[in-house]
């Protein structure tokens, strides 16, 4: 067992530190990506449908895709597949997105999404029923995951998604330069995750400060709020603390008057268009006395004022570029806290009670 786990003392260690070679892994299937773009023109709306994890790999996809490529694109969960599918036409691309290819609903899904429209599947697990089902397959490049909560996988999808948006830009809106600058700056996401990984004894830090509160919240804007919901997904799985992912805008209706000392509150900041307005609401978390764990490249601008905590997001890609690659570097802190304040609350992460790694039933 030990050797399986390679030195790490739990799979899901091990596998966050397999993304930066998960990337790279999936990053050299872009032609199969490419082609299959190609043979996809007549798209002119995207629809994706998944569970759990791969649900918040296919939130992203949508901003990815109406931002850069201008189709519109819905985002169901595959058990709400069923009662919402009826717009369905051959002008649609139902992408179905799975880790294992064998979850219940989203194989229910695809097999209604297939009399209707095209059906591409993004999967992991080789030869699993999803990619026998579906019109066209992407695999991401990940390997075996083993931990019940997702890590690697997740960053194949977004890699796959992110892959997607570039060509369907290249191909669909003819806008090349987007592409290419996507394609050239995605090749240091690797890199950029090692760097991550090298400050691990930070979030163990944090993680022990704040192993006991029973309530989290993560918000995001744009780009970082489905990592906001993944990572509040994490914190759930396996600490069993009750975490809720927000978009930070909608703080104000509702979640703030759960905010007091007792909550902590993890803020996705990457610099773009959402940062000063994710900065606004970090202040109305602030004067209810909720402890801010800040997460972005611009450490200075945090000052002990703003956040309690500040965990720096290395910015390689320029200014520019880091929201839009946001969901690929800030959810490796995100991991790797949940890890932590699983081990520290004396839990075991890979085997988190009544959850499975594959769920065949409906
Ligand atoms: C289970 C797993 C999750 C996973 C979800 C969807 O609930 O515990 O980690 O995200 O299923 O699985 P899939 O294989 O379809 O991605």
């Amino acid at each position: 067992d030990m050797a399986e786990k390679a030195g790490y003392d739990h799979f899901m260690l091990k596998e966050i530190h397999e993304q930066a070679i998960t990337v790279e892994n999936t990053l050299s299937v872009k032609e199969e990506i490419e082609n299959i773009v190609k043979d996809l023109k007549s798209i002119k709306r995207i629809c994706f449908v998944a569970c759990g994890t791969s649900y918040h790999a296919a939130l992203t996809g949508k901003y990815l895709f109406e931002n850069y490529a201008h189709i519109p694109t819905d985002v169901i969960l595959a058990s709400e597949f069923g009662y919402s599918f009826n717009s369905l036409d051959e002008e649609t691309l139902t992408i179905f997105i799975s880790q294992s290819g064998e979850t219940r609903d989203t194989i229910d899904a695809i097999e209604m999404a297939k009399e209707k429209s095209k059906t591409l599947a993004i999967v992991n697990v080789l030869g699993s029923q999803a990619t026998r089902i579906a019109d066209y397959v992407i695999y991401t490049q990940a390997g075996p995951e083993i931990g019940v909560a997702a890590t690697k996988t997740y960053i194949g999808q977004l890699i796959c998604i992110y892959l997607l948006a570039a060509f369907f830009s290249k191909h669909h809106l003819k806008d090349e330069v987007f592409a290419n600058t996507l394609l050239r700056k995605i090749n240091l996401i690797p890199k950029l995750i090692e760097k991550i990984l090298e400050n691990e004894d930070e979030i163990k830090d944090l993680s022990l400060k704040y192993k006991y509160p029973p309530n989290f919240f993560y918000l995001g804007r744009g780009l970082a709020y489905p990592t906001a919901l993944e990572g509040a997904l994490k914190l759930k799985e396996i600490t069993y603390i009750h975490a809720e992912g927000y978009a930070a805008g909608e703080l104000k209706h509702g979640p703030l008057a759960l905010i007091d000392y007792c909550v902590p509150v993890v803020v996705l900041l990457p610099k773009g268009d959402s940062y000063k307005e994710t900065m606004n609401n970090l202040s109305e978390v602030q004067s209810r006395g909720g402890d801010i764990i800040a997460f972005t490249s611009d450490v200075e601008d945090l000052s002990d004022q703003k956040a309690q905590d500040v965990f720096e997001i290395p910015n390689d890609l320029g200014e520019e570029f880091e929201e839009l690659f946001a969901p690929l570097t800030y959810i490796i802190p995100l991991q790797l806290l949940s890890y932590y304040i699983s081990i520290y609350r004396g839990l075991d992460p890979d085997h988190p009670k009544n959850l499975a790694k594959c769920v065949t039933v409906g």
